[in-house]
């Protein structure tokens, strides 16, 4: 068209021989891509999408998200504040692209349509697992620092190394990422959790030494302590380790999250007592308290899905506090109860949460848990408390007595409830009425 060249370059090339399933094409065209965009718009009659800014243009083609984008000869990214110049060549546009990997393009040429141009050998670093920059690697992560991020993320998300050189300059450029939005960084941090080994990246930010820019709290977790023969553990490495284990079962992002902060309240817990050994009182309560902060602060979302993790993480003790006692009904009744329909979820992160090493240890409170399961599929059945509803209404209370909203109402409403999570009365309405008149009697109410 119009005597431009094209390519199709970048994560769909990379992702096909990887055998990774993608759905956005990128086009790199020489020229202006708005034009050839249009103009290909016009031919398939389908809408085209303009970026101006971007100097971009989109459209959509059988299920497929195709973006044409002009080569560049400058910085890549549209984002960087640096300006976009358009007139370069493939050539100088491989080059400026973050990884040899990701630098692939294919030919939609006549002379040489579908031939792979490969100037830096991404094709045998994808063949060996490499992440390795096409050019000098301080140039690639100062032309836009986040892509420091992303090469921890493709190799996490990917199981791959980091080639020395790069993983160098990473180290030596570190700071950099402060000048980073950071919304970009949480989208690289939420793929990295969603990898399928995540705590392969969380050790590459923390070797890296991104990890106390981007997300201080985990860094925190780092170091063991000792005194005299009590040191306690890891908390980075058991957090790895238990986020990894929950990975193994779950795709949930948040219950991924859950696990990254179940003991984010262990550093500002600690204490030594000397007969015990490393304590750390309350950790659930201090970490549960931490997580709107951090998700604002990490621009996560401020809504039910951080609720969510902070339930998770104030309740992550309770099970297995449950299962070293005896696992009697109305303490399962009672977690049940707080947990409501969030119960699996805090089942999974407390089994994943055993690290030991001891076997014996493991299987026991594994076996403990499946009797906690059991127990607990046994009371949602009878007593149905997952979504408890008070068989008796502050309502019902008002209009019996004739009494307006008042502490008494309360009172009878909160020992009711009570009474129903011991098992002293079924979850029913005529116990539940009963109960009632006897409370009600005791305080001196009257039937109106
Ligand atoms: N790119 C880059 N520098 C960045 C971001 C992207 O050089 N900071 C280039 C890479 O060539 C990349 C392409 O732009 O392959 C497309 O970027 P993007 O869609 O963000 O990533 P993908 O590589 O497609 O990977 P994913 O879809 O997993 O994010």
């Amino acid at each position: 068209m119009r005597g431009q060249q094209a390519f199709v370059i970048g994560g769909f090339v990379r992702d096909r021989y990887l055998r990774r399933p993608s759905t956005d094409i990128d086009i790199m065209v020489t020229g202006s891509g708005i034009d050839i965009a249009s103009e290909l718009g016009k031919r398939l009659k389908t809408n085209v999408t303009v970026f101006k800014n971007f100097g971009t243009a989109m459209l959509r083609y059988q299920g497929m998200e195709v973006e044409f984008v002009g080569a560049r000869k400058e910085s890549y990214r549209a984002e960087s504040r640096k300006p976009i110049v358009e007139d370069g060549t493939l050539a100088d546009d491989q080059l400026r692209r973050d990884f040899t990997i990701n630098a692939l393009a294919w030919s939609l040429n006549k002379e040489n349509y579908g031939e792979l141009i490969d100037p830096f050998g991404g094709m045998e670093d994808l063949e060996n697992c490499i992440i390795r920059t096409p050019c000098d690697p301080d140039r690639t992560f100062s032309d836009d620092p986040l892509r420091m991020m992303r090469a921890v993320r493709f190799a996490s998300q990917l199981g791959f190394d980091i080639e020395e050189r790069t993983f160098d300059a990473i180290a030596r450029n570190k700071e950099r990422i402060k000048i980073v939005s950071k919304e970009r960084i949480a989208t690289e941090l939420n793929k990295i959790v969603l990898s399928p080994r995540p705590s392969i990246g969380f050790e590459l930010l923390d070797l890296t030494g991104l990890l106390p820019l981007v997300f201080p709290e985990m860094a925190a977790l780092k170091g063991v302590e000792k005194r005299g023969v009590h040191a306690h553990k890891d908390n980075f490495v058991h957090t790895l380790k238990v986020l990894d284990n929950v990975a193994l079962t779950s795709d949930d992002l948040w219950l991924r999250w859950a696990a990254i902060l179940h003991d984010i309240g262990k550093p500002q817990t600690k204490g030594y007592d000397p007969k015990v050994g490393w304590t750390f009182h309350g950790h659930e309560v201090v970490g549960s308290n931490m997580v709107p902060a951090i998700f604002r602060a990490l621009r996560l979302p401020l809504n039910e899905k951080m609720k969510f993790v902070r339930k998770l993480v104030f309740l992550h003790l309770r099970p297995i506090v449950l299962s070293e006692e005896e696992v009697t009904d109305s303490a399962v009744r009672r977690l049940l109860f707080e947990a409501g329909d969030d119960i699996e979820a805090l089942m999974t992160l407390c089994e994943a949460d055993i690290t030991s090493g001891i076997e014996s240890k493991v299987k026991r409170y594994l076996r403990n848990f499946a009797i906690v399961r059991r127990k607990l599929a046994e009371i949602e059945e009878k007593d149905r408390v997952r979504n408890f509803q008070p068989p008796v209404t502050g309502e019902l209370i008002m209009e019996t007595y004739g009494i307006g909203p008042c502490r008494e109402v309360g009172t009878i409403k909160s020992q009711i409830k009570e009474a129903i999570l011991d098992g002293r009365i079924g979850n029913d309405y005529g116990q539940a009425y009963a109960l009632m008149e006897e409370i009600a009697a005791g305080l001196g109410l009257k039937k109106k």
